[in-house]
């Protein structure tokens, strides 16, 4: 193995036998969930309606935290950090695509993939403005700086969240069921784009699907079963 394929395989996440309980039912999502991600691996999540893939991808984001094991981000634990600090880390590191966008409806489209540069308190207006321009033309948008959300088709909505996702160049992006909410073609161009994005910028990429078809994109499937993992196999 040379140097340069050390570095490429240095892991982002090391999951670590996490376990998740919810509140007053003590709903069980996770158990002792144990995985490692390696930097540029595009890993599809894949199980059944409440399997926990949800779950899991909220616990690695920092959106939700773990009741048990521990979860290193880039060797760091993040079980240990405080909501401040890992509201930091989530800023400046993590992009998240959600299945129904999120996109802020009385933002403009360039208003909505600014967020994450606010957010992490990065760049003058200016090289803001560039970015977001930049990451736009990427995903094709670049000719609806101006719309708002309620003025694009579903495939572009999503096209515009991947933007924001990716704008402050996160180590990682965290999709959960990015094409769950829309039509076959637009699916198909949204996971060509998560695909490009992993193959030509060689970005992380963790995302939850129920499909077989969007897992494929993948190039490893971990298989979820009751909060448990049942299978991990490179595609
Ligand atoms: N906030 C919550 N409070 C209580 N139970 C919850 C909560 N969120 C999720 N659960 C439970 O945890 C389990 C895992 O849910 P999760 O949302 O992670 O599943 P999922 O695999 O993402 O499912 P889907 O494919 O339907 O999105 C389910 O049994 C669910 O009911
Ligand atoms: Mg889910």
């Amino acid at each position: 193995m040379t140097f340069s394929d050390t570095q490429a395989s240095s892991p982002i996440l090391t999951i670590s036998a996490v376990g998740k309980t919810y509140g007053e039912h003590q709903v069980r999502a996770l158990h002792d969930v144990s995985l490692v991600i390696v930097k540029g691996e595009f890993v599809s999540l894949m199980g059944a309606s409440g399997c926990g893939k949800s779950t899991l991808l909220n616990v690695i984001a920092g959106l939700d935290s773990a009741s048990s094991g521990q979860i290193l981000f880039e060797g760091k634990d993040v079980t240990k950090l405080s909501d401040e600090q890992v509201t930091e880390l989530r800023a400046k590191k993590i992009g998240f695509i959600f299945q129904f966008f999120n996109l802020l409806s009385t933002f403009t489209v360039e208003e909505n993939v600014a967020l994450p540069l606010d957010l992490a308190g990065i760049l003058s207006s200016s090289e803001r403005r560039e970015r977001v321009l930049e990451i736009l033309t990427r995903v094709g948008m670049a000719e609806r700086l101006k719309f708002y959300p309620a003025q694009l088709s579903g495939g572009e909505m999503q096209r515009v969240a991947i933007a924001r996702a990716l704008v402050h160049k996160p180590e990682l992006i965290v999709a959960d069921e990015p094409t769950g909410n829309l039509d076959s073609e637009n699916g198909t161009n949204v996971l060509a784009l998560l695909k490009d994005l992993n193959k030509t910028l060689k970005q992380t990429i963790v995302m939850a699907t129920h499909s077989e078809e969007a897992g494929a994109v993948g190039d490893r499937i971990v298989r979820m079963k009751d909060g448990l993992v049942i299978s991990d196999s490179k595609n």
